[in-house]
């Protein structure tokens, strides 16, 4: 599966089987997650057979079921640490996608207290990432159009049309969407349109433009 595939075949899941992750596929995302850490200085970790963060009321009424592995999302605190925890993040959601397995961003509805990864001084873990076999592959939702999220015109290049596509299909806080493209020229400037955790948003957003309009073909502004 390429990685448009991923992004294609990605829908938020929230309930999951009783099925174990196969320990080749976690050996896997570890791994990923080790390169992405020292590339970015992130501290994503993957945490198994773990109920407690997706127990109770808030996990209940966010209508997740049988989650015990997620990715634990770590960094230092600072202005930059939500966009980039989700361009790093994602690379793994689409990673755990290819694997044939299924995730959901989660910053509200988990016990993230509860949670044994570690978080040293002066960081903190804004959101978790539930893994695993999903009931089903999720469902596709309502999405913006590329005319509502940028200045894309019918003179607008190819590769732009296809980033903003694969933007569209990135998951973002309660589907808000809230981002906003231009161009000028081969410079593609984003910007994040205010509303909670949009600048997490924008980070997944960014990480599915490049991926759908090839890094080759524009620099970001
Ligand atoms: C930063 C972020 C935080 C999210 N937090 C939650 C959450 O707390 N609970 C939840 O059930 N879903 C959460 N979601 C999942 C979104 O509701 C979901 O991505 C959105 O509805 C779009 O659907 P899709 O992922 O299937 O494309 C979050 C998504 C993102 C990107």
């Amino acid at each position: 599966m390429t990685l448009l595939e991923a992004i294609d075949a990605r829908h938020s899941v929230r309930q999951y089987l009783a099925k174990p992750i196969e320990r080749e596929k976690i050996a896997a995302l570890k791994e990923a997650a080790d390169s992405l850490n020292a590339e970015s200085g992130l501290r994503l970790q993957i945490i198994t057979d773990e109920p407690k963060a997706f127990s109770g009321p808030l996990a209940h009424y966010g209508h997740f079921t049988n989650v015990t592995s997620y990715i634990a999302c770590v960094g230092k605190k600072g202005s930059g640490l939500n966009e980039q925890i989700g361009y790093y993040g994602e690379q793994l959601v689409l990673l755990a996608q290819q694997l044939g397995l299924n995730t959901c961003w989660v910053a509200l509805t988990a016990r993230k207290r509860k949670s044994p990864a570690a978080i040293e001084k002066g960081e903190k873990m804004p959101v978790v990432i539930s893994l695993g076999y999903g009931e089903t592959q999720g469902h596709p939702r309502k999405t913006k159009s590329a005319a509502e999220v940028s200045d894309a015109g019918d003179d607008a290049p190819e590769w732009y049309r296809s980033g903003l596509a694969a933007a569209l299909k990135a998951p973002t806080a309660t589907n808000q969407q809230r981002f906003f493209f231009t161009r000028n020229g081969s410079v593609v400037t984003p910007k994040a349109t205010g509303g909670f955790y949009s600048d997490m948003d924008l980070g997944i957003v960014k990480l599915h433009f490049e991926i759908g309009a090839g890094k080759e073909n524009f620099t970001w502004g």
